[in-house]
């Protein structure tokens, strides 16, 4: 124990007790203790936390003892005071029930001080997130593409996690770029192949070129065994689910309808997403909102996955079609079918039809010995990324040859993007519609022309002109500095020819291209990691953390600390050939500097060196690219609202003037709302509607009766949601219990533990979850528990002894058949959630790993983020969210003084109409009409000059 801060905690407890006065009725607390007895156990509490947290600080050496977010009962007291006791016995992380980590509600009350307990809630909840994020790496990384063993093994005495370079991510002869990377000796990249971001996304990572790039497989968090439950391979899975799983079963479109349909007031209204005619005002489509996110937010998230993965090749998957439900429901624990009344009930379509997800490999995947357990080399099946992995702006700039044809250069400058002019609309034009020579499917006919064009929709329109604007924006401010000081030195580097300085005027066309590519790729990274997900996850520890990835936790201004710890993690930790340096200690100690830039600051930098351009990635000894589990938690439909709220910003910005259903604005026919009603008005209306919430009973209906007339089937439309749970099973993602198990969360015991504890008796919200728990015992079923039969390795009870079939529940006794649920229905059913947080806790865990292995793997966001590749201008543009010097926000919004966020820099830059109503504005993703109100207030509550917006009336 640390006995410094042990004494000190001790003295501060006593001389609390000591001061016995009788508590006020405010200090009264519901235990009856008063606030000061609080405070006084809560800091001795502090001093047995700190001999736990010795203890604690030891990563275990295997999986089963993991973490689970949960803490000693000391240091959730230390932490939270005597509330965070309550829930310590439910599946939920607790760093959520810790002091600050909520509303001002969170604070405590009757303190001597607020503060001190605050950050020791806050600080906790940053270091219990630390720990889950060491885990993570250290358990959760799985590479399909052959790596596997030798991260087990190790090779030539160097521990698997420390490995750097595989023979599995070169190029291949078939390649373009084979000979200039190597050919068959070994493969560095150099010149121009390291310049910038390539089309296909190789060279990203010079040593290892194929990393990353279009094509390459998709990898896993979760041990390859616990992968493809459904085809019963592996004795805990079977003993997980006794023959009880299948594609179809239990049926897909039964569990949409009964467990995701939006519940209607006024169906007539609705009309199942498709509005009223004329768009009119008066349609009604009820969904559950978000009242802290908007619905630009769900189209930005929707902008990203189209960047960082697809399954799909051009907009459709494998020739082969399927049956997706509508079949069976189950009646005793027997699948029977349905009869025509359950259909029409229901309103599935059994005629529905879709094609079959690409397999890239099925052929068993070989196994290998280490010490003394078997593992399977790979997944049993493995599909491929047809998306750059990498972090690049595919989706504006393309992914290979053909998707690159689609990106329309102006010709006039061909360094901008095109933009044609609309009819009376002013600024800069907008993208063009797709002619007839492009490489399309032929669905996207009428589209603006882009990189990624599938699923369409108004809401990408809008992203995809804003950033095609903000990429000339950038090259026209080149110019102008160009045109001011032409023979200075605009920081850009040839690695041909390194020492020789590049002035602004010498800079080509295509250089100026590819630059303002890295600089869009990197302020999208940024809103990302800065903006979007602070805003998805709304509390104090998330602020902290998400800015802590970017700027680092020692702040953006961490100045001199900041680069010596960023050296001693690039220069100690990087290059380590001892495995709990390269990976485990890694990750903290770049959360000093952040991990953005990490490398690039190293003394003697060396463009033509892989040494310094390579040097600050790691990837954890696991070659990067998303793994299915990811693309599983980013399956957000519940995001979408049916009907768009549409607003003219000429007229009064707080009318709603139309509803305008989503689907009407499906491919083509996006692009005449755009042009005719004009980019500003769209973000007008964007960025006052809130979005959908990620729960059940909450997704579009739109997307449950899709059209898609590729389609080669009877009846031409899809259930989306139901096939979001088809794909999942295809692909082989654990189930919802063993998802969690093996991402080192706690397990569930039945369906009551979804209920949240935390709702009043008899409240309309615990009936609700009453209400699903009873449904989710009808899809899924229960059956007579087994004890003999142990059903996984990731975790085990806690007096050690395996995880068996009865969960703790007495042998021979009927249990819920909780593992068994699909893991996107498991984690929209989750209703106890952090504070603020759009999405679960499960979803979330992915995103810890992922989102920061996404900025550790990338050299161009860390040691090549530097002027030799983004120019000065570049690099002071993504520092400054935009020209000049950075500027600063009014006040310090929940206590931060902080710049004026990149979105909304490049909102009012790009689409300056809107420089008036984003005044106010502190995140472009909280609602725009919204008063934030004090500390990560949730409240629904009009800000000054917003009381007569609609949204507000009709709440
Ligand atoms: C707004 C209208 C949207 C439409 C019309 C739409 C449509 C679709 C369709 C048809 C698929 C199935 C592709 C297949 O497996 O065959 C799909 C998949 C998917 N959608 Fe959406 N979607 C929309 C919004 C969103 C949003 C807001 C998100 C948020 C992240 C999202 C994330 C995904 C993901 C992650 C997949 C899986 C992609 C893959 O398998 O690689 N979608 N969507």
């Amino acid at each position: 124990m640390k006995p410094r801060r042990f004494t000190f905690f001790m003295l501060a407890a006593a001389s609390l007790l000591n001061a016995q006065t009788a508590p006020t009725s405010s200090q009264s607390h519901s235990n009856g203790t008063s606030a000061k007895q609080e405070e006084a156990k809560a800091l001795l509490a502090c001093g047995q936390m700190v001999a736990d947290q010795l203890a604690l600080l030891k990563i275990p050496d295997t999986r089963a003892p993991r973490f689970q977010g949960k803490v000693s009962e000391a240091t959730a007291l230390c932490r939270g005071g005597a509330q965070a006791l309550q829930f310590r016995a439910t599946p939920w992380v607790d760093w959520t029930n810790y002091w600050g980590t909520g509303d001002m509600s969170s604070l405590p009350t009757g303190f001597i001080s607020k503060k001190l307990p605050a950050q020791r809630g806050v600080a906790g909840a940053l270091e219990d997130l630390e720990l889950q994020r060491i885990e993570l790496i250290k358990f959760n990384l799985f590479d399909n593409a052959g790596t596997f063993s030798e991260y087990v093994q190790g090779r030539n005495g160097v521990g698997g996690p420390a490995i750097k370079v595989w023979p599995e991510m070169r190029l291949q002869p078939s390649d373009p770029n084979y000979n200039a990377v190597g050919g068959d000796g070994d493969q560095v990249c150099k010149g121009d192949l390291i310049r910038w971001r390539t089309v296909t996304g190789i060279c990203n990572d010079i040593l290892n070129p194929a990393m990353g790039s279009s094509g390459m497989l998709f990898g896993r968090n979760v041990e390859f065994e616990a992968a493809f439950p459904d085809l019963g391979l592996d004795q805990l899975a079977r003993n997980r689910h006794g023959n009880r799983l299948s594609l179809l079963e239990p049926d897909p479109q039964v569990i949409s309808r009964r467990l995701f349909t939006r519940i209607q007031s006024s169906p007539d209204k609705c009309q199942a997403g498709y509005g009223l005619p004329n768009d009119s005002k008066d349609a009604n489509c009820d969904y559950q909102k978000a009242p802290f996110f908007n619905v630009l937010a769900a189209y930005w998230i929707q902008f990203m996955t189209h960047d960082w993965f697809s399954h799909l090749d051009e907009g459709h998957n494998a020739p082969e079609y399927m049956k997706v439900g509508c079949e069976t429901k189950l009646v005793n624990n027997v699948e029977v079918p349905l009869t025509p009344e359950d259909i029409a009930k229901l309103g599935c379509r059994p005629d529905d039809q879709m094609d079959k997800s690409y397999v890239a490999q099925d052929t068993p995947p070989g196994t290998f010995e280490s010490g003394g357990h078997t593992y399977l080399a790979r997944a049993p099946k493995t599909m491929a990324n047809t998306n750059t992995a990498w972090w690049d702006a595919s989706q504006l700039y393309g992914f290979d040859d053909t998707s690159r044809q689609r990106v329309k250069r102006d010709p006039a400058d061909n360094a901008k993007l095109l933009l044609v002019p609309a009819a009376g609309q002013p600024g800069p034009g907008y993208l063009p519609v797709f002619g007839p020579n492009d490489p399309i499917n032929p669905e996207w006919a009428g589209q603006e022309a882009t990189g990624f064009p599938d699923n369409w929709t108004v809401g990408l329109s809008f992203l995809h002109n804003l950033f095609a604007r903000e990429h000339n924006s950038f090259v026209a401010e080149f110019r102008r500095v160009a045109a001011q000081k032409p023979n200075a030195d605009c920081g850009l580097r040839d690695p041909a020819q390194p020492k020789k300085v590049i002035r602004y005027k010498d800079v080509t066309p295509d250089e100026l291209f590819e630059i303002a590519r890295l600089v869009v790729a990197a302020e999208i990274a940024k809103i990302h990691t800065t903006e979007w997900t602070p805003q998805l996850l709304y509390n104090e520890p998330l602020y902290l953390g998400m800015n802590g990835n970017w700027n680092g936790l020692l702040g953006e201004n961490g100045g001199l600390l900041s680069k010596a710890l960023s050296d001693i993690v690039v220069r100690n930790f990087g290059k380590s050939k001892d495995v709990a340096k390269a990976t485990t200690w890694y990750s903290v100690f770049a959360s000093g500097p952040g991990i953005f830039g990490l490398g690039s600051k190293v003394s003697g930098y060396d463009i033509t060196n892989p040494k310094y351009t390579n040097g600050g990635v790691n990837h954890f000894g696991s070659p990067f690219n998303f793994p299915e589990e990811f693309v599983s938690v980013y399956r957000l439909h519940p995001l979408v609202p049916d009907l768009l709220e549409y607003r003219d910003l000429k007229g009064d910005p707080n009318k709603i003037v139309k509803r305008i259903p989503v689907v009407e604005t499906f491919q083509g026919k996006a692009t005449p709302f755009m042009e005719t009603m004009g980019i500003a008005n769209w973000g007008l209306t964007l960025g006052r509607q809130r979005l959908g919430l990620l729960t059940l009973h909450n997704s579009p209906m739109f997307l449950q009766n899709l059209k898609l007339s590729r389609l080669d089937s009877p009846t031409q439309q899809i259930d989306v949601v139901a096939l979001d749970i088809i794909r999942d099973r295809e692909r082989g993602v654990p189930r919802f219990n063993e998802f969690r198990r093996q991402y080192g969360l706690r397990q569930l015991t039945s369906f009551d533990d979804f209920m949240d504890p935390g709702v009043a008796p008899g409240s309309p919200e615990q009936l609700e979850q009453q209400e699903t728990v009873k449904t989710l015992r009808e899809l899924y079923g229960q059956h007579v528990c087994d004890a003999s039969k142990v059903i996984t390795d990731a975790q085990v009870n806690e007096d050690g002894s395996p995880i068996n079939d009865c969960l703790g529940h007495p042998d021979g006794t009927l249990i819920d058949n909780i593992e068994d649920v699909d893991t996107a229905v498991g984690y929209l059913a989750e209703y106890r959630r952090p504070h603020g947080f759009a999405i679960s806790e499960t979803q979330f865990v992915v995103f810890i790993l992922n989102a920061s292995r996404r900025l550790f793997s990338d050299r161009f966001f860390t040691s090549c983020f530097r002027p030799e590749f983004y120019t000065t201008l570049g690099i002071d543009w993504v520092n400054h969210n935009g020209p000049g010097p950075v500027q600063m926000e009014k006040g310090a919004p929940n206590g931060h003084v902080q710049p004026v966020s990149p979105l909304k820099r490049i909102l009012i830059r790009n689409i300056p109409e809107l420089a008036s109503e984003l005044d106010p504005v502190i995140n472009a993703f909280d609602p725009w009409a919204r008063d934030r109100g004090q500390y990560y207030s949730l409240a629904w509550k009009p800000r000054p000059g917003a009381e007569s917006d609609d949204s507000f009336a009709n709440q």
